[in-house]
């Protein structure tokens, strides 16, 4: 489903191919571009959703030409979408795929590329259309952004569009967030950017929009009278990976809660926006943003929790190392792997509802969702079951896996005696719908090409959530943790993220 002007069909369903256009991605050899961007434009023209006026100019700094790049990139297609390669969209691909090697230091290459954008512009047929794709390293982005405009490459004269996606990270604290935006304001409209963040490619975020406000049941209860708690968990079972390096800089608060926590929040907690125009929906988002309680220090150190996995075992049984003896990691690390939060959302529809919100590395399972847990009835009739032995109404959105959406209510066992037990009602996206083939990056590609902001961050909501993060930042930076590691790699995080949700009379529920 989507969240955008026209309904809430998927792209498939609308099957208008964009208008034609020239993609251009920076970093076009890396991870992200062959793992995800150039399947998922697979997908998409398999799709029927992008046109002949089409084509790729990928740079790097690996020495390949047209043909080495196009012969790597089948390769790593084809590994990433298995069964699915199809030979005919592949060459379909194959022929609008061109590569320019280059150091993003050096503005000869920009010279260059300027060149090559008006000849496959010609060639192509593309309307002098242009979205660049920045998939390079973070803090190359601002210079990249102000090389294309020295070169007048934004210039939307005559018509054309001219497009920047932005990859994550946006920064890594509210000062840097704030001198990117400033950066891309110099040589962009902001109408002109689109700050990417994956996880509002997934369908399940996209439905939290139509699941609340297409539904009449479910609107008048979304409020603080029959609420009594958000939880929103982002939970990994993989260790830091290879990522290591960016991880001891980054950490868990930085790496995932100003970004995916925080759209799944801002969706959650929302008013309904009055219309799905891009700018109407990312308006209520910062809304919400802007009422979060701002922390004092006393409410960092009362309110968050901060965790670092040690060696344990996996479900499954396998052990695996702490993260301080992860390749790459400083045996002596303080970085964090995992952060609980509460929040309080100050405003007319949540004033005394508390959002838990968690996420870390290493735990059990890998699972995204939101839980909505319904406040209990005010008087309990059923003796025969006390009251804390049933759980609360709880409708939990499933992000991932097996996206869907699912209602926990109690219902009365079978028997002479009225005993009640808890049951649940579930709706999962493949079972009703199939399978899509996606990367997640379809329909943001999709989007941004057809000039649909919706899904993607403004630069002020980045912000908004950046200033909410910060005051933790500072508070965390100036008192180094004592305990870690402070939780077994296995388990669901440090004992302190349980009591933070315990000693207000809940739990996290336990996927
Ligand atoms: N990979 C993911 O799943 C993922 C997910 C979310 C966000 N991101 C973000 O996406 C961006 C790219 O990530 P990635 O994983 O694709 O990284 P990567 O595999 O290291 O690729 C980086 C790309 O940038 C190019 N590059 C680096 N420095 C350059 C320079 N000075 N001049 C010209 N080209 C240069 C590299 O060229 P060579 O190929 O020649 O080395 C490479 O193609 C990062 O901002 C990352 O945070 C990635």
């Amino acid at each position: 489903m989507s969240a955008r002007s026209g309904g809430a069909e998927r792209p498939a369903d609308r099957a208008r191919p964009v208008g034609p256009a020239l993609m251009v991605i920076f970093g076009g050899a890396g991870d992200l571009a062959r793992r995800k961007l150039l399947p998922a434009l697979c997908n998409l023209r398999e799709a029927g959703l992008l046109g002949d006026g089409f084509g790729v100019l990928a740079t790097a700094t690996r020495p390949l030409d047209d043909a080495s790049f196009r012969e790597q990139t089948r390769e790593a297609v084809c590994g990433h979408l298995g069964e699915r390669f199809d030979a005919e969209t592949w060459s379909w691909l194959e022929e609008r795929l061109f590569y320019e090697r280059g150091e993003l230091g050096d503005s000869a290459l920009f010279e260059r590329l300027a060149e090559r954008i008006e000849t496959l512009d010609r060639k192509l047929a593309t309307a002098g259309n242009a979205l660049f794709y920045l998939a390079i390293p973070p803090s190359l982005f601002a210079p990249t952004v102000e090389q294309l405009a020295a070169r007048g490459l934004f210039d939307e004269a005559g018509g054309r569009t001219r497009r920047v996606i932005v990859e994550k990270p946006f920064g890594r604290d509210l000062e840097s967030a704030r001198a990117l935006n400033r950066a891309l304001a110099a040589s962009l409209a902001e109408t002109q950017v689109y700050r990417i963040d994956h996880y509002l490619g997934k369908e399940t975020v996209q439905n939290m929009l139509a699941f609340r406000f297409a539904n009449g049941i479910f609107e008048p209860v979304w409020n603080r009278r029959y609420v009594d708690n958000v939880q929103i968990t982002v939970a990994e079972s993989l260790g830091v990976g290879h990522r290591a390096r960016y991880y001891e800089e980054a950490g868990a608060l930085r790496d995932m809660v100003p970004n995916h926590l925080f759209q799944l929040l801002g969706y959650v907690a929302m008013e309904p926006p009055v219309s799905f125009a891009a700018d109407a929906v990312r308006d209520e988002k910062g809304k919400v943003f802007s009422a979060i309680v701002p922390f004092d220090p006393e409410e960092v150190l009362h309110s968050t929790v901060r965790g670092q996995y040690g060696p344990g075992a996996m479900p499954d049984g396998g052990r695996v190392p702490g993260y301080r003896e992860e390749p790459g990691i400083d045996p002596a690390s303080t970085t964090e792997t995992f952060v609980a939060l509460r929040l309080a959302i100050d405003n007319w529809r949540w004033a005394g509802v508390p959002f838990y919100l968690r996420t870390g590395k290493r735990l059990p399972r890998r699972i995204s969702e939101v839980v909505v847990e319904f406040r209990r009835v005010p008087f309990m009739m059923f003796r025969e079951t006390p009251i804390d032995h049933l759980s609360p109404n709880r409708l939990t959105l499933r992000i991932q896996p097996r996206e869907g959406i699912s209602l926990h209510f109690g219902a009365k066992v079978p028997g002479p005696s009225l005993r009640l037990g808890g049951v649940d009602m579930n709706f999962c996206y493949r079972d009703q719908f199939g399978e899509e083939p996606a990367t997640g990056y379809e329909t943001l590609l999709y989007d941004a090409l057809r000039g649909d902001a919706t899904l993607f961050q403004r630069g002020d909501n980045v912000e908004a959530a950046w200033s909410v993060v910060q005051p933790i930042l500072d508070v965390w930076h100036a008192l180094s943790p004592r305990d870690f590691p402070n939780y077994p790699a296995g388990s669901h995080g440090p004992e302190a993220a349980d009591e933070l949700v315990g000693r207000e009379g809940r739990r996290w529920r336990t996927p």
